[in-house]
C-alpha cells in the first residue's frame, strides 16, 4: 500500500499517519520531520532553515531527493504513506516518474480537509516529545507529566498563518492534478482523532 496525505498544518497529517502506519506495518515517511531532524543535526542549510522558519516551502529539488533515497530502504517494501510529500506538482510528477522506474504505483491520495480557523488552534498548541515523536496538543490530547516537549519554531500564529495560505496556492493544482489521476480521497478532518480515523480506514477499506 502505497499512500499520501495531503492537508494544511494541523490537519492531523501526523497523527492519522501514525494511526495507519503501526496499524498497516508500514514506514511513515515526513519530509518535515526529515527536515526538522537534518536541522538539529545541524545538517541543514541556513537558507532552509529560514525558508522553514518563515512558512515557506523548501525547493522541490531537495524534498524529492530525500524522497527518492529514503524510498529505496528496504523497510518500504511493503508499501508507505507519505505525510506531506508531494506538496506541489512537479514533486508529485518526480514521485510518478521514481515509482514507474520501479514498476510501482501509489494507491491512494488523501486529502484531510480542515476549516482554517480551527487549524491555528491546532497548529499553536501542539506540542512534541522530544524523545518518542508523539504528537500532542494542549487542549486535546494534553502530554503525560515528565513528556519532553518541544514547540515546533513554525508553530507560531502569525508563520502557521503564512503556511496555510503557502497550502492554498500550491494545492490548488495538487489536488486537480490527483483528481484527474482518479486517486484522490477527501476526508473530513474534524472530530475526534478516532472519529478521523474511523474516516480514513472507510476510506482505505477496498485497498487492503
Ligand atoms: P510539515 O512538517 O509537513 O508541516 P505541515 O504540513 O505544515 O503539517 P503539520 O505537521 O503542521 O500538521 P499535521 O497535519 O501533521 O498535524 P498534526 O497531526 O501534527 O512541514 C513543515 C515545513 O517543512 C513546511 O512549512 C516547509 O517549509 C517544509 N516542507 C515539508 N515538506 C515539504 C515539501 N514536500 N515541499 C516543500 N517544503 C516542505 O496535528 C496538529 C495538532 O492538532 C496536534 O497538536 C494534534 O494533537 C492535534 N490534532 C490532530 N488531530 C486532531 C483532531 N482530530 N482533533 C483535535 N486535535 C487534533
Amino acid at each position: 500500500m502505497r499512500l499520501v496525505f495531503v492537508g494544511p498544518p494541523g490537519a492531523g497529517k501526523g497523527t492519522q499517519a501514525k494511526v495507519i502506519c503501526a496499524k498497516w506495518g508500514i514506514p511513515q515517511i515526513s519530509t518535515g520531520d526529515m527536515l526538522r531532524a537534518a536541522k538539529s543535526a545541524g545538517k541543514l542549510p541556513a537558507d532552509l532553515v529560514a525558508t522553514m522558519a518563515s512558512g515557506a516551502l523548501v525547493p522541490d529539488s531537495v524534498v524529492i531527493g530525500l524522497i527518492d533515497e529514503r524510498t529505496k530502504r528496504p523497510d518500504c517494501a511493503p508499501g508507505f504513506l507519505l505525510d506531506g510529500f508531494p506538496r506541489t506538482v512537479p514533486q508529485a510528477q518526480a514521485l510518478g516518474e521514481m515509482l514507474e522506474q520501479r514498476g510501482q504505483k501509489l494507491d491512494a491520495v488523501l486529502a484531510l480537509e480542515v476549516p482554517a480557523e480551527l487549524l491555528i488552534e491546532r497548529a499553536v498548541l501542539r506540542r512534541t516529545d522530544k524523545r518518542t515523536g508523539q504528537i500532542y496538543h494542549l487542549k486535546y490530547s494534553p502530554p503525560p507529566p515528565g513528556a519532553d516537549l518541544e514547540h515546533r519554531a513554525d508553530d507560531h500564529e502569525e508563520v502557521v498563518r503564512n503556511r496555510i495560505s503557502t497550502y492554498e496556492a500550491m494545492t490548488a493544482e495538487l489536488l486537480p492534478y490527483y483528481q484527474g489521476l482518479g486517486i484522490l480521497r477527501r476526508i473530513a478532518g474534524v472530530g475526534s482523532v478516532d472519529e478521523v480515523t474511523a474516516r480514513v480506514i472507510e476510506a482505505l477499506g477496498n485497498l487492503k
